[in-house]
């Protein structure tokens, strides 16, 4: 089984640069169905949930080529209808943005449904779907497949979130750039990736407004054209590291980054003690052997992200105090602290909340990347921890970090990649 080593101790020190982010990507290159054209899509991050999608759009008729270091140029005109693979959409989260691309431009779609990060919780899609029908779609679910159907076309109305939901938000706007008509998105998530989905699509002719607030107006157009666009920085990706450089008490410049994204994790991570310097595109953060006890409560962007609550905790384990994390976005995120106790942490889960008391060290141990960012936090934890520290399950960490193992060995670690 492929694993991760880490021996810790070791402070990063030196200059990381942040990919492109992830979760602007995906929904971004299944955007490019919508589109009647090529579009050049630049910094698209080498991770797995990447190539999966890719494989996805090329097995449904697109033409993909990579034209340059992740530069692509994606032609989606080919694209047939529902043909969408069920085995391959299963694997990841993001295939369900083919529900809105595929109504929006063939006003039917079918699609499996999403597999993904499961943080122990349910992940109901009944808020997509209650947009979808406010759009004059039927949506039918057969199984394990859901379709979706707009005889007469998607037509513009308004829409509004029960909860806040960034895929629902983004497979609204995909069924309704192109819609007859006017819709209105209202409470909807303001994360900077919809805002970069918003740019794009708008380089592509569609008319949308309000993107990063919580009402999205859009202005359904005829047809939207080929354009070039380059995808925003991965804001969890440049908080990872930052984390990491306080936890191990290092000092890393973290380069490519929008520090505005960046300022719950830089506000948190100043209220434990690390110093935290901006520049115009970088953060520069020093940390301390020992960082003291926090309260953190996630939130929808702009409040501290769902997916940096690991990889705090895993600092949080050996900072002076005792720390209370409660999760606000998910039923439940914490399956990941078995896996820190393996290591000796001292953490208690009731519900929403856990409470982490201090403890002087953490020990190597064989653990596991129970999700994506539960696997990051693993490799922070042994980072800091004495000893070696073997993380198993890292196709989790491979499907959202670019090159981790890469980026912290340049930085000092002593970390690598065990294939067997
Ligand atoms: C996206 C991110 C994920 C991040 C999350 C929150 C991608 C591929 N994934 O996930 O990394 O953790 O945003 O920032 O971009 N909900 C409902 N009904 C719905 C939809 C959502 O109840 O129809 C609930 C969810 O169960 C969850 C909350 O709303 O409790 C937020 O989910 P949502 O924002 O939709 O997350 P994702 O888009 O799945």
């Amino acid at each position: 089984m492929d694993r991760i080593a880490v021996r810790g101790k070791r402070p990063l020190s030196g200059t990381v640069t942040i990919s492109g982010m992830k979760n602007a990507a995906l929904p971004i290159l299944y955007a490019c169905v919508l589109v009647n054209g090529v579009c050049t899509i630049e910094n698209v991050p080498n991770v797995r949930d990447v190539t999966m999608s890719i494989d996805i759009l090329r097995d449904m008729g697109a033409t993909v080529k990579e034209v340059a270091g992740n530069t692509f140029e994606i032609d989606c005109r080919p694209v047939k209808q529902g043909t969408s693979n069920d085995e391959l959409v299963k694997k990841l989260r993001a295939s369900y943005y083919l529900l809105g691309a595929e109504l929006g431009r063939f006003g039917r779609a079918r699609v499996s449904m999403p597999g993904g990060c499961n943080f122990g919780g349910s992940r109901p899609i009944d808020q997509h779907i209650k947009g979808f029908e406010a759009l004059g779609a039927t949506v039918r679910t057969a199984g394990e497949v859901v379709e979706v159907e707009a005889p007469g076309g998607v037509v513009g109305d308004d829409v509004f979130f029960d909860t806040v939901t960034v895929g629902g938000t983004i497979n609204i706007m995909l069924a309704s750039v192109t819609a007859k008509g006017n819709t209105l998105i209202e409470n909807a998530a303001r994360e900077p990736h919809i805002v970069d989905l918003a740019n794009f699509l708008n380089t592509c002719g569609a008319k949308i407004s309000g993107a990063g607030t919580d009402v999205i107006r859009i202005r359904g157009v005829k047809e939207l054209r080929g354009s070039r666009y380059a995808i925003i920085p991965d804001m969890i990706e440049a908080g990872t590291y930052m984390v990491a450089a306080a936890a191990t008490g290092g000092c890393v410049r973290i380069e490519n980054v929008i520090p505005k994204h960046l300022e719950a994790v830089t506000a948190k991570l100043e209220d434990i003690g690390a110093i935290v310097e901006e520049a115009d595109d970088a953060v520069i953060v020093t940390g301390r052997e020992r960082l003291n006890a926090t309260r953190i409560k996630t939130r929808p962007y702009p409040g501290f992200p769902t997916d940096m609550h690991p990889q705090m905790s895993a600092l949080l384990t050996r900072a002076h105090g005792t720390s209370i994390v409660v999760e606000g976005v998910y039923e439940n995120r914490f399956k990941y602290a078995d896996e820190l106790k393996k290591m000796g942490a001292d953490i208690t889960v009731n519900g929403h909340t856990a409470v982490i008391s201090e403890v002087e060290e953490l020990h190597g141990a064989e653990v596991e990347a129970v999700d994506l960012r539960a696997g990051v936090a693993m490799i922070i934890a042994g980072l800091i921890a004495d000893g070696e520290t073997t993380i198993t399950n890292i196709n989790y960490i491979e499907r959202g970090y670019d090159d981790v193992v890469g980026k912290l060995r340049r930085l000092g670690a002593d970390i690598e990649t065990v294939r067997d």
